[in-house]
């Protein structure tokens, strides 16, 4: 969707040359086209399926993104009461909401119960006894899914694998059979779903194929011991290209032998896609403040910092940089932020095309997990949304105030 057109970068038919001289830079920019594509990409592998597509709010947030989903179908998995009202804003059905995490509090279940939410996810016992005895409190009996840890290797970063042993979600499958009176006994809730979720940016299909057997083995014991398990949550985890020299995620696999594994299961599932929606369809926008040249580097210093996006910083993420205008050449280079860590940089040691100090660069594949983990770090305010769609564009958030940043702090004075 973002191509060259006479040397211009565009985002479908708008010109970014046009969006840094409207906006203020840095900032995110996104493409309603390419969201609607993925969405129908999923639409299209899960086909004959009986599947509800619940959009995992933490990867972007912005209303206007939200409304996108929820407008094609979506549900929502929450990981937050403030995610659920960010839903509920823009008319999202809180009948196809999913609230998963680890440490949800008791007014965050309370909350949830009172919006009919469409199930939690239990990741714990404890949680467990919790959300059955608030909703006993509130006479209530709500649906539950147990998130199981199914222990499969989802090669991916080490940071974003959940479900293997030892990662702090979910329950394994040895301690839910170990609980499973207890689980029964609880009154206010019922278990008629099991949950997984075993990573972020998962580019193969085997583990997906392998953590769903577990599930299905799981399903046909609970079954036999009388639970009717009528669903089962698919989590998120398919990846995007971030870097276009290496494969996509591997639909062509998901399709052999995932797609047949789900058909045999009698229960309606649920996806709860994230990266995969947004991911590729934003981008950060950035100016080049200074060139600096230093021993035998070249830094370009930009003026989109960590705390927009934190990817790189964080987990060695690889995004492509594009200049907004191409020029004749190419140098080697770091980008790096304004921010004071030495972890501040988009990219090191980066063939890039020739550019001068005021040109601009994109950050590209920065949807999932950009703009939802920005911060104030260096008291610096959150950035301008811009969403694109064909030839126009609009403004979804303006930039943050310094006074929005201090307001909560009591005077001084
Ligand atoms: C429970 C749950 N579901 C879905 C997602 C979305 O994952 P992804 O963005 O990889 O699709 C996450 C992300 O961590 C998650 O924790």
């Amino acid at each position: 969707m973002f191509q060259y057109k006479n040397n211009e970068l565009y985002l479908e038919d708008v010109c970014i040359n046009d969006i840094v001289k409207k906006y203020e830079s840095p900032c995110y920019i996104y493409s309603k086209k390419m969201i609607e594509d993925n969405i129908n990409k999923l639409k299209e592998v899960f086909e004959d399926i009986n599947i509800v597509f619940a959009f995992a709010a933490k990867v972007e947030g912005n209303l206007s993104i939200l409304k996108i989903l929820s407008d094609n179908g979506f549900g929502c998995d929450i990981v937050s009461v403030g995610e659920l009202k960010r839903y509920m804003k823009v008319g999202g059905d809180t009948s196809k909401v999913m609230f998963s995490g680890v440490s949800k509090s008791e007014y965050e279940i309370e909350f949830a119960i009172n919006h009919n939410i469409h199930m939690f996810n239990i990741e714990s016992i404890p949680e467990a006894k919790r959300i059955n005895s608030i909703a006993k409190s509130l006479g209530k009996n709500v649906k539950c899914a147990i998130r199981v840890n199914p222990d499969v290797e989802s090669s991916t970063i080490d940071k974003i694998t959940t479900g293997k042993r030892g990662n702090k979600f979910g329950i394994s499958v040895d301690a839910i059979k170990e609980n499973i009176d207890l689980l029964k006994g609880l009154e206010n809730i019922r278990i008629e779903a099991l949950a997984m979720h075993i990573g972020s940016q998962i580019l193969k299909a085997e583990p997906f194929y392998e953590a769903i057997k577990v599930m299905s083995e799981l399903k046909e014991h609970l079954t036999n011991i009388g639970f009717n398990i009528d669903t089962i949550d698919l989590g998120g985890g398919i990846g995007i290209q971030y870097d276009k020299s290496k494969d996509a995620f591997d639909f062509d696999t998901y399709k052999q032998k995932v797609i047949p594994l789900l058909k045999s299961m009698d229960v309606k599932f649920i996806l709860e896609p994230g990266r995969f929606i947004t991911g590729n369809a934003s981008a950060l926008i950035m100016k080049i403040e200074y060139i600096k040249k230093e021993w035998d580097k070249t830094f370009l210093l930009t003026n989109a910092g960590m705390n927009d996006y934190i990817r790189v910083a964080m987990y060695d993420a690889y995004n492509d940089i594009l200049p907004i205008i191409k020029h004749d050449g190419q140098m080697i280079v770091d980008i790096v932020g304004p921010i004071c860590e030495s972890s501040d940089y988009f990219a090191k040691d980066r063939m890039i095309s020739t550019v001068t100090e005021g040109d601009f660069l994109v950050l590209l594949d920065a949807g999932g997990y950009g703009a939802s983990m920005s911060s104030n770090y260096n008291t610096r305010e959150l950035i301008e949304q811009i969403l694109v769609d064909g030839d126009s564009h609009r403004l979804i958030r303006k930039k943050q105030s310094f006074d929005s940043i201090i307001e909560n702090e009591l005077s001084c004075l």
